[in-house]
C-alpha cells in the first residue's frame, strides 16, 4: 500500500541564506541585522553566529550535488538582501550577483530549479538604522526596487519566486517580543511592520512581472490552525483572535484585499494608506505554508491585540524547539485554506523536525523519529489531496543543519549533518528516507 503522488508534484528542500552562507562580510557584503544581533553578547543561545555556518558560499557545489543525489527537482533558497545591495538600496554589488549566479547555474546544470526566496529575515542593517526597518515604509519600497533588481539578474534563469519567508513570524518575534533581530518590543512598530510587510509583497510582485517573463509568483507564510486550550469563553475568543492574527493577517489582504475585523481598531497605527490593500490583494499565483505545529491558545491579557498566548498542553510530544508534534494539524490548515479562500494551488515551502543530534565525522545518524514526523505530515498531506486541495509540491526544512536563529546551532533539521568543526556534510537517514519517497512519487504507509 502506498499514498501515490499526483504526476507533476514537485519534492524539493529549502534553505535560508543567514542560516547556511557564512562568509558574513565577504565580496562587499554589507552587514544585515541578523550579523548585528548575533554579535552582540546575550542574543543568541551559546553566543553562536552565523559568521560561517554551514560555510555555503565556499561549499555550495558539493551542496548541490548532495541535491542532485537526493533527487530533488527544486531547492528553495534566499538571497541575502545585503550581499546584493550592501546598504538595501542603490546599485547591485557585483560579488554577491556573481555568488548567486554561480549557484543558480549550477542548479541548473545538475537539473534542479531555482526557487529563489526575496527575504527570509536578514535585512540590511542600514534599513534598520535609517527608521527601525520594517516599521518605515520605506523598507517596502525598498523591498519593490530589490525585487526588480533581482528580476533583471536572474530572471532569465529563475521563474519560482517567493517574496517574504513567514512575515508574521518576523514581525512578531523580531517587533514584538524582541527575541528575534531587530530585537524591538514596540507595539506600534509591530503594527506598522505587519502592514509593511504585506505592502511589500505587492510591491515586490509588481517589480518581478515588469522585469521576468512568465514569472510564478508565491510566498512563505507559517500557518497553523489554532486550537483553545479549553472550551471558557475567555480561551475560545482568545483563540479566534489569535487565528485572525496568525492565519489571516497575511492571507486577507492577499485573497480579499482587507485585513480581519480583528484589526479594524489598529488600522491607523497599522499606517494603511489608500490603495494599498489593492496593491497587496490577488499579487501572488500560488500560496506557500510554512508547517511546523498546531497553536494551542490561552487567554493572555499581557499580550496587546492578541489577548492570547501558545499554550500547549504539556503532556503531549514535543519536538526541539517545544513545538507540538501534531501532523494532523497540516491536513486541517490546508483544508481550512482551501475552504476559506477558494482553493489556490499550494505547495509546502517549509516541514521539518528540530532535534538535538551530535555530528559524529563518518557515522550516519539514526534519525527515525524525523522520519516518522516526516512521514506522518506527509500522510496527512495526501489526505488533504484526497479532500480536494491543490497540492502541487512539498519542500524538507533543511538540506543541511543550519543556524537556527536564536537557537544558534542546537537545534538541527537536516536531512543532512554538518560538523560545524570541518563542514564536513554527512547525510542522516532520513535522507535516504526522502531519497525512496521522490523516486517512487509515493509514500509506502506501511513505514
Ligand atoms: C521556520 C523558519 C526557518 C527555520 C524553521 C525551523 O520558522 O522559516 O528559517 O528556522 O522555522
Amino acid at each position: 500500500m502506498a499514498d501515490q503522488f499526483p504526476a507533476g508534484f514537485v519534492w524539493g528542500v529549502s534553505t535560508a541564506s543567514y542560516q547556511i552562507e557564512g562568509a558574513w562580510d565577504a565580496d562587499g557584503k554589507g552587514e544585515n541585522i541578523w550579523d548585528r544581533f548575533s554579535h552582540t553578547p546575550g542574543k543568541i543561545a551559546n553566543g553562536d553566529t552565523g559568521d560561517v555556518a554551514c560555510d555555503h558560499y565556499h561549499r555550495y557545489q558539493e551542496d548541490v550535488q548532495l541535491m542532485q543525489r537526493l533527487g530533488v527537482q527544486a531547492y528553495r533558497f534566499s538571497t541575502s538582501w545585503a550581499r546584493i545591495q550592501p546598504s538595501g538600496r542603490g546599485k547591485p554589488n557585483p560579488g554577491g550577483i556573481d555568488f548567486y549566479n554561480r549557484l543558480i547555474d549550477s542548479l541548473l546544470a545538475h537539473n534542479i530549479e531555482p526557487w529563489l526566496c526575496l527575504y527570509h529575515w536578514d535585512l540590511p542593517q542600514a534599513l534598520q538604522d535609517a527608521g527601525s526597518g520594517w516599521a518605515n515604509r520605506d523598507t517596502a519600497l525598498r523591498f519593490g526596487e530589490y525585487a526588480e533588481l533581482l528580476g533583471r539578474q536572474f530572471g532569465d534563469r529563475v521563474k519560482r519566486w517567493v517574496l517574504l519567508n513567514e512575515p508574521n513570524v518576523f514581525t512578531v518575534f523580531g517587533y514584538l517580543y524582541g527575541r528575534m533581530a531587530p530585537g524591538v518590543t514596540d507595539f506600534s512598530e509591530f503594527m506598522r511592520a505587519s502592514h509593511h510587510t504585506n505592502l511589500a509583497q505587492g510591491l515586490g510582485a509588481q517589480a518581478l512581472r515588469a522585469t521576468v517573463s512568465d514569472p510564478l509568483i508565491g510566498n512563505a507564510l507559517n500557518l497553523s490552525p489554532v486550537h483553545p486550550r479549553s472550551d471558557s469563553q475567555a480561551d475560545l475568543e482568545a483563540a479566534e483572535r489569535f487565528d485572525q492574527f496568525w492565519n489571516g493577517w497575511y492571507l486577507e489582504p492577499l485573497f480579499n484585499g482587507r485585513y480581519p475585523e480583528l484589526a479594524d481598531p489598529v488600522l491607523e497605527t497599522m499606517a494603511v494608506q489608500p490603495g494599498d490593500l489593492d496593491l497587496i490583494k490577488g499579487c501572488i499565483d500560488w500560496l506557500g505554508v510554512n508547517f511546523y505545529s498546531r497553536t494551542v491558545i490561552s487567554y493572555d491579557p499581557d499580550v496587546p491585540l492578541l489577548q492570547g498566548s501558545n499554550n500547549p498542553p504539556p503532556d503531549t510530544p514535543k519536538m526541539a524547539l517545544g513545538l507540538e508534534i501534531y501532523p494532523q494539524g497540516l491536513e486541517e490548515i490546508l483544508v481550512q485554506v482551501k475552504e476559506r479562500y477558494n482553493n489556490p494551488p499550494i505547495y509546502i515551502t517549509e516541514n521539518g523536525m528540530g532535534r538535538h543530534e551530535q555530528a559524529v565525522p563518518g557515522q550516519v545518524i539514526e534519525d527515525s523519529a524525523r522520519i516518522k514526523f516526516l512521514h506522518a505530515n506527509l500522510h496527512h498531506l495526501h489526505n488533504a489531496l484526497e479532500r480536494g486541495v491543490d497540492m502541487r509540491g512539498y519542500f524538507v526544512w533543511s538540506l543541511l543543519d543550519n543556524f537556527e536563529w536564536d537557537s544558534g546551532y542546537k537545534e538541527r533539521f537536516g536531512l543532512v549533518s554538518v560538523d560545524y568543526a570541518t563542514g564536513a556534510r554527512t547525510p542522516k537517514r532520513s535522507f535516504e528516507w526522502y531519497q525512496s519517497v521522490i523516486e517512487h512519487n509515493a509514500l509506502e504507509t506501511s513505514a
